[in-house]
């Protein structure tokens, strides 16, 4: 898509008297009016391609699942070295469930969800190093037997793998899955390199993120991480340890 390159590129030259507008003119009218759409939905955390959501189960199939890293999150283990985790946690969208397994191995007492059975069945499939276990669910149609079930959630890579207008749903289960005063550590992708070829990942800037948490989460504690996996950008992720307000719905 080009830009304009002086003013007088712009619709705005446009000479009423000259006679109908020109396809020049049109055409520039029109990119105007798509380059305002997508800085609003952006604005308001919308992607342009939001009835775009990934086939989940057809990556599984094909093998091809490249955010799996085989290892736990780097940001988690390091966060966990100095907050130990016990309790009832929940982990959405654990995929192979290497997150799961490392916070079992902490002591804590988890469940990891995942959408697609493929990925629940390979979890399943790897001896269990603590009380952990895996099951299939939609963690944006959270069945009632989870509700107020878990001391601590821990996102990583669930919320930036959704298409952003599934964000709010997103959000009232994380609310509707934890007690009250729960607490929800996550690791957001703050920034996404070459987004605009798409997502997912999408990424989540400061103001979306105040945007959807912050009439019911209090912020205890953020952090840039300082060791992640080496295909992610130090400084594009960002470690937020949360607390639910008590008087939060859900
Ligand atoms: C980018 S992958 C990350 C997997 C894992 N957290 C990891 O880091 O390896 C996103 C995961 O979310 C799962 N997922 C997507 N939508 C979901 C939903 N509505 N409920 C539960 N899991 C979902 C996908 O199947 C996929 O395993």
């Amino acid at each position: 898509m080009h830009r304009y390159r002086s003013v007088g590129d712009s619709p705005t030259s446009i000479n009423h008297q000259a006679g109908p507008p020109s396809l020049h003119y049109i055409a520039n009218t029109l990119e105007l009016l798509i380059l305002s759409c997508e800085l609003l939905c952006r604005s308001v955390g919308i992607g342009m391609n939001n009835s775009m959501t990934k086939d989940w189960n057809a990556a599984y199939e094909a093998d091809d699942t490249p955010w799996d890293k085989g290892v736990a999150a780097p940001p988690l283990r390091a966060f966990l070295e100095t907050h130990p985790i016990r309790g009832r946690v929940l982990v959405p969208g654990c995929g192979l469930g290497h997150d799961v397994r490392l916070l079992a191995q902490q002591g804590a007492s988890v469940v990891g969800l995942d959408i697609v059975p493929k990925a629940v069945r390979k979890a399943q499939a790897v001896a269990a190093v603590g009380d952990e276990r895996f099951e299939v669910a939609d963690f944006l149609n959270l069945a009632e037997h989870y509700h107020g079930q878990f001391d601590t959630l821990v996102e990583h890579t669930c919320l930036c793998a959704l298409d952003p207008a599934q964000r709010v749903a997103y959000v009232r289960a994380v609310l509707q899955a934890l007690k009250p005063g729960g607490h929800y550590l996550a690791v957001f992708f703050r920034e996404v390199k070459d987004y605009r070829k798409g997502g997912p990942p999408h990424p989540i800037t400061a103001d979306q993120i105040e945007a959807l948490f912050g009439n019911d989460f209090d912020t205890l504690e953020s952090s840039v991480p300082q060791q992640s996996y080496p295909c992610r950008p130090l400084g594009s992720e960002e470690v937020r340890w949360m607390r639910k307000r008590d008087s939060a719905a859900g």
